[in-house]
């Protein structure tokens, strides 16, 4: 059995072990530093697998010791927004800790890949490659999956067809600039753009770019977790199946789109070796002016955390 440790066992943590094991995936392990806490929450999880007839252990910890000889590791220990916050207001507080959970981690696993979501996402990807020292092909971060499939779900909202006919990708920066493409995004093959009215469509890019704040103003004492937990399960199970699946994930650039030594938003190829290629797609001269302007915020937050952390 595939082993995976999720470092942070608050909403995003043990929702996206919730997923894992109902995917029967691997062997789970949760750690955080609250006393009890990840603990409690493993043994309710393992307790419900003979309901729904899954072989998983599910071991809650505070000692990473026992996340040794994990296949994978996911990151999302840290702090989420409250209103009024933006994902970069994280940065100093984050920063610290998912430093300390990758470089712990590794100590242990020095074979895992790992999976990034504590925000500001693009940042503490960046953060956990240059720590660890980890090939690229090995230290992922989600956001694009979940920013398409809100996108792809207020599309469902307004035609009403099945979510399954619908691709939607949105790249760039995991923050109020990221980049929806509606010229590639499609229903069953049919261009956004010829199936739903220009004014409606515009919404939906409008409240897709701020789908993570629409929650967190809702729910006032924390942000989304169910999608991006999904988000997360998606990534681990494309690596472990090696199903080369095509998504949306936060990846190192190494002069792709003209970005070096940057994380940022493009379709990436997932298998057992983690990020196997960057797909690159053709732009317009709306799309690339978005995309750079999105490049330029996530370039700021990656300064900012240079002048904080030595690298
Ligand atoms: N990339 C994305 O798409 C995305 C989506 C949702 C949330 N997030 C981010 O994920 C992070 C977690 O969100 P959440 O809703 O699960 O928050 P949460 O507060 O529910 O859980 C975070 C957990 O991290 C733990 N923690 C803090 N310091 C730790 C340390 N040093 N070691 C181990 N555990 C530690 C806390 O005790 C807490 O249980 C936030 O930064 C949030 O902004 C990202």
């Amino acid at each position: 059995m595939n082993k995976i440790s999720i470092v942070g066992a608050g909403m995003t943590g043990a929702t996206t072990a919730h997923w894992l094991a109902e995917r029967e995936l691997a062997n789970l392990v949760l750690v955080d530093v609250v006393e009890g806490m990840p603990q409690g929450k493993s043994l309710d999880m393992l307790q419900s697998m003979p309901v729904i007839g899954k072989d998983v252990s599910i071991l809650g910890t505070n000692d990473y010791a026992a996340t040794a000889g994990s296949d994978i590791i996911i990151i999302t220990a840290g702090m989420p927004r409250k209103p009024g916050m933006s994902r970069d207001d994280l940065l100093t507080v984050n920063a610290e800790i998912v430093g300390k959970a990758a470089m712990e981690t590794l100590k242990h696993s020095p074979d895992a890949i790992f999976i990034v979501l504590t925000n500001p996402l693009d940042t503490m990807a960046y953060l956990t490659l240059k720590k660890t020292g980890l090939p690229r092909e090995r230290v992922i971060g989600q956001a694009g999956i979940l920013d398409s499939a809100r996108m792809r779900a207020f599309v469902s909202m307004e035609t009403g067809v099945s979510v399954e006919n619908i691709n939607c990708y949105v790249l760039g920066g995991h923050g109020d600039e990221m980049v929806p493409l509606t010229r590639h995004s499609n229903i069953a093959g049919i261009p956004l753009r010829d199936y739903i009215p220009a004014d409606k469509l515009e919404a939906i890019v409008a409240r897709t770019r701020k789908g993570g704040g629409e929650i967190v103003n809702l729910l006032k004492t924390g942000s989304a977790y169910y999608a991006p937990a999904a988000a997360c399960a998606q990534i681990a199970e494309a690596i472990l199946k090696n199903k080369h699946l095509i998504v949306p994930c936060a990846a190192y650039m190494q002069g792709e789109y003209g970005l070096n030594d940057m994380y940022f938003g493009v379709p990436v190829m997932l298998g057992r070796s983690g990020l196997e290629r960057i797909i690159e797609y053709e732009f317009d001269e709306a799309e690339k002016a978005n995309f750079e302007k999105s490049a330029a915020s996530v370039k700021e937050t990656h300064d900012a955390l240079r002048k904080l952390v030595e690298l």
